[in-house]
């Protein structure tokens, strides 16, 4: 018999999200360790800090991000269209597609086969798979709206479809380029026009990547999981066009004090302070889903996760707009507190959420009422609060002191300090950090065993195996 929707394949994205999180984080690890213990990289040139640590970004990004991404979007869009996906080979495909995306990432960037460019190191020829599974997914996508027997289009839905469109957008200007070989292109753009290209499409990879996308599965989870109404659908509507409208322009604030023209500078600035005003609109929106329903916060570990992650959301964009005012940034820029602050967004908002999201996925996907156990999800959040707050007070502490340090002058106008003083005093946070990150990765061990333990639980006829009471 078909099943009325296609989840295998949300499915298959689903397990493939826990372990690309576990394979991205331990690179993070790694990668954080080689910045504390520097001998680490054993002299081996595809070991090196500089290969492996896009490779924590591509592989935390695109593999854990983008494959909850696809398992979320493919189950939302086929239940609140009441319409099975559009094609059940091109979905197949995107999955299959993206794995080989991630399987050449993680084979070229060691071998150090790299446009350079951040965040889209990929040389051409995988460039070329992306554009054939993203068309495939848009294909998938749009296709299950067209035919969706719900006249009404979820607000979910509208978050995703923009995170479709513009990925794509991105994708190809940035990466138009001139092969040489098979492993070498040169990118068309050069000098200032390349650098705010990159970093048009670096903004808006934040903006539509790790935050239109995540904001969709935001809207669809948090109130299954609380078993309420969104908290205002205008709002989300009012919070979705104008998010749209503003993220576009705001690229320019990771180019302050460049050859960039000054007003194109300060373009990005004010673009990123008005930017704060629809992402709070989005947070409250998601938090006050909640009103009426707080006490479920103390029994339900899940909905933890997805409340938290829209704190820390909160942090980040609020952070976020300071660091890109002039004088600020002056400050922040090429410390750890630019780390500090992606991991609030990265750790803090999007691999929470995504872990949320997945707990409330999963068990559904195979139709029992909830995951195997409760304590380990609740073990899971402490320990990865625990961790993220770890990582981002000791990376905030380092950034502050390094520019402060940097530009700390003697009466005589010399420096008050060499690079290698401010690098000695960092390392005690670097420990914190590594300490931190190694938190969060044991979290996702536990998800791990946990999926593995409600997976074995399907299997098992006997539904007296459930241990744990239906939640919505
Ligand atoms: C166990 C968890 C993690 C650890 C230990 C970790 C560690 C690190 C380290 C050491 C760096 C390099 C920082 C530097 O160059 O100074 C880094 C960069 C980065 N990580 Fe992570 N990370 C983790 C999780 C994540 C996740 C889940 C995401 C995204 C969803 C993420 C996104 C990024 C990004 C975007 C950068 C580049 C930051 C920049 O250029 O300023 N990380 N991470
Ligand atoms: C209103 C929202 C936000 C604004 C205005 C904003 C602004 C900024 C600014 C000014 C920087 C520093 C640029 C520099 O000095 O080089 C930055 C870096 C960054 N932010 Fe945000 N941010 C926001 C939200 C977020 C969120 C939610 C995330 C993650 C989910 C995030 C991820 C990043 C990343 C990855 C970088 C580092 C880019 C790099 O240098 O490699 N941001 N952001």
């Amino acid at each position: 018999m078909v099943e009325t929707y296609n989840d295998k394949v949300v499915k298959q994205f689903t397990v493939m999200t826990v372990i690309w999180g576990i394979v991205g984080m331990l690179v993070g690890v790694f990668i954080a360790a080689q910045l504390a213990w520097p001998w680490l990289n054993f002299d081996i040139a595809w070991l090196s800090y500089g290969r492996l640590r896009p490779l924590h970004t591509n592989a935390v990004i695109f593999a854990f991000g983008g494959s909850g991404l696809f398992a979320t979007s493919y189950y939302i869009v086929q239940r609140t269209c009441h319409a099975r996906l559009f094609s059940d080979a091109l979905a197949a495909f995107t999955f299959w597609g993206w794995q080989l995306v991630i399987v050449a990432v993680a084979i070229t960037y060691p071998l150090g086969i790299t446009q350079s460019r951040e965040y889209a190191e990929t040389e051409w020829p995988i460039d070329i798979l992306i554009t054939l599974v993203w068309v495939a997914y848009a294909v998938v996508f749009f296709g299950t709206i067209a035919k969706r027997k719900i006249q009404h289009i979820y607000v979910a839905n509208w978050f995703f479809a923009a995170y479709i469109i513009t990925i794509a957008l991105l994708h190809i200007v940035n990466n138009l380029s001139l092969p040489v070989s098979m492993t070498k292109s040169y990118v068309i753009y050069s000098g200032a026009v390349g650098a705010m290209v990159q970093w048009w499409y670096g903004h808006n990879a934040v903006g539509f990547f790790l935050t239109a996308g995540f904001l969709g599965m935001m809207y669809y989870f948090v109130p299954k999981q609380a078993g309420r109404p969104v908290y205002s659908y205008r709002l989300s509507i009012v919070h979705f066009w104008a998010l749209i409208a503003i993220y576009m322009w705001a690229g320019p604030h990771h180019l302050h004090y460049t050859a960039l023209p000054d007003w194109a500078q300060s373009l990005g600035m004010v673009f990123s302070l008005i930017l704060l005003a629809p992402s709070w609109g989005g947070m409250i929106n998601g938090m006050m889903t909640l009103s009426g329903a707080w006490h479920k916060l103390r029994t339900d570990p899940i909905l933890r996760f997805m409340i938290v992650s829209l704190s820390f959301y909160g942090m980040s964009t609020f952070e976020g707009p300071m660091m890109a005012i002039k004088t600020v940034n002056a400050l922040s820029h090429y410390t750890d507190w630019t780390v500090g602050h992606v991991h609030s967004g990265a750790l803090g908002w999007v691999a929470m959420i995504t872990i949320g999201c997945v707990y409330s996925l999963y068990p559904r996907l195979l139709k029992l009422p909830g995951m195997f156990s409760t304590k380990a999800i609740e073990a899971h959040f402490w320990v990865m609060t625990i961790g993220v707050v770890l990582y981002i007070a000791s990376m905030w502490i380092a950034g502050v002191m390094q520019g402060l340090m940097w530009r700390a002058t003697n009466a005589d106008g010399t420096l008050a300090y060499t690079f290698v003083e401010s690098l000695k005093l960092t390392y005690p946070y670097y420990y914190v950090r590594f300490l931190g990150g190694t938190l969060v990765l044991s979290g996702m061990f536990v998800m791990l065993w946990n999926m593995w333990k409600t997976s074995q639980m399907a299997r098992d006829t006997s539904p007296v195996a459930v241990t744990i009471p239906a939640h919505a």
